[in-house]
């Protein structure tokens, strides 16, 4: 298991978080929390699902975590890619393209303006639950995606990564993906969907996503640590915390001393644990708090 990895399990396990009443410590101060940024050195901006709400990508929590009549994360497990490739391969078409469709938003561009005016002189770094690549796009530039992206896929022979922006990714699914809860079954082919196109491999491709039950890449997860353990503020933004291993990434950051302000629409249970809470919608909170 990775170095990073095991050091911060077993750092949880010294420091339990205790999941209590929100600490009475607790801001919602801009000014001093925009002070605390200025005076830092090295940032990181810790995103989830929440960021890219506004963008019309649904999260994972509440009425927007269906497909059908599949709860989302249900779909997002190699178990349920065994069972029926064609049903997963669906639902990622169908994700695929409402994230193509879609455009980043002000909180996006609220972190990538922030990176360009001071990424020279502050180490900025963002590191992304988030697998649709909105914060490239929006311009960041130094970005970690902890769980993939969308627009990658993975030989499940050769384990080649591929970027892939067609869509359809291949003819068998063009028309296909439709959400619509009456559609029961997926019935392509497997030899219809994606395959390797590696002469003497021609394997099954899937989405290059870690799906719930897998691990991060090593190499991944050491370079967030990494971020994580050295950083002096961080932005929690738009992220339950309840997702291994991010969610104890900030926690920790806060109990080495690190400054953490979350934003976020409602609490979390990892808001106890964190100096600043700012509550709203992100695409309203970062431009203020980022701005100079
Ligand atoms: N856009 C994406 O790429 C996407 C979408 C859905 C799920 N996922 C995956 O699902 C997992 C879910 O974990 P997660 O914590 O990222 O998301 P999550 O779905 O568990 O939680 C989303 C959080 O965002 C908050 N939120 C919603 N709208 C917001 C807004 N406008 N401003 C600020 N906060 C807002 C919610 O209160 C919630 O706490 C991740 O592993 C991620 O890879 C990714
Ligand atoms: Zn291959």
């Amino acid at each position: 298991m990775c170095i990073i990895l095991v050091r911060v399990i077993r750092s949880v396990v010294r420091h339990p978080i205790h999941f209590q009443t929100m600490s009475t410590r607790q801001s919602s101060d801009i000014v001093k929390f925009k002070e605390s940024l200025k005076a830092a050195k090295e940032i990181v901006i810790l995103s989830g699902a929440g960021i890219s709400a506004e963008s019309g990508i649904p999260t994972f929590r509440g009425a927007g975590g269906y497909w059908r009549k599949y709860q989302a994360s249900s779909l997002a497990t190699p178990e349920a890619f065994r069972s029926s490739p064609s049903l997963v391969w669906e639902f990622y078409h169908y994700r695929r393209e409402v994230a193509a469709q879609a455009q980043p938003n002000a909180g996006h561009i609220a972190i990538a303006k922030f990176e360009m005016k001071y990424g020279v002189e502050k180490k900025v770094t963002v590191i992304t639950q988030n697998v649709d690549g909105l914060h490239e796009r929006a311009g960041t530039k130094n970005l970690i995606e902890l769980h993939g992206n969308l627009f990658k896929t993975r030989c499940t022979k050769c384990k080649e990564v591929l970027a892939n922006t067609d869509i359809p990714i291949c003819e068998a699914l063009a028309n296909r993906g439709a959400p619509d809860a009456n559609i029961v079954g997926s019935d392509i082919p497997i030899k219809s969907l994606p395959h390797c196109k590696k002469e003497n491999c021609s394997g099954l491709l899937r989405p290059h996503i870690i799906w719930f039950g897998e691990s991060l890449e090593p190499a991944i997860l050491e370079k967030a640590g990494e971020a994580m353990e050295s950083c002096d503020v961080c932005l929690v933004v738009g992220t339950s915390s309840v997702v291994y291993p991010a969610a104890m990434f900030a926690p920790q950051a806060a109990q080495r001393g690190a400054i953490v302000a979350e934003f976020n629409i409602e609490p979390t249970p990892a808001t106890p644990d964190f100096h600043y809470y700012f509550e709203g919608p992100c695409g309203k909170t970062l431009p203020v708090a980022l701005s100079d």
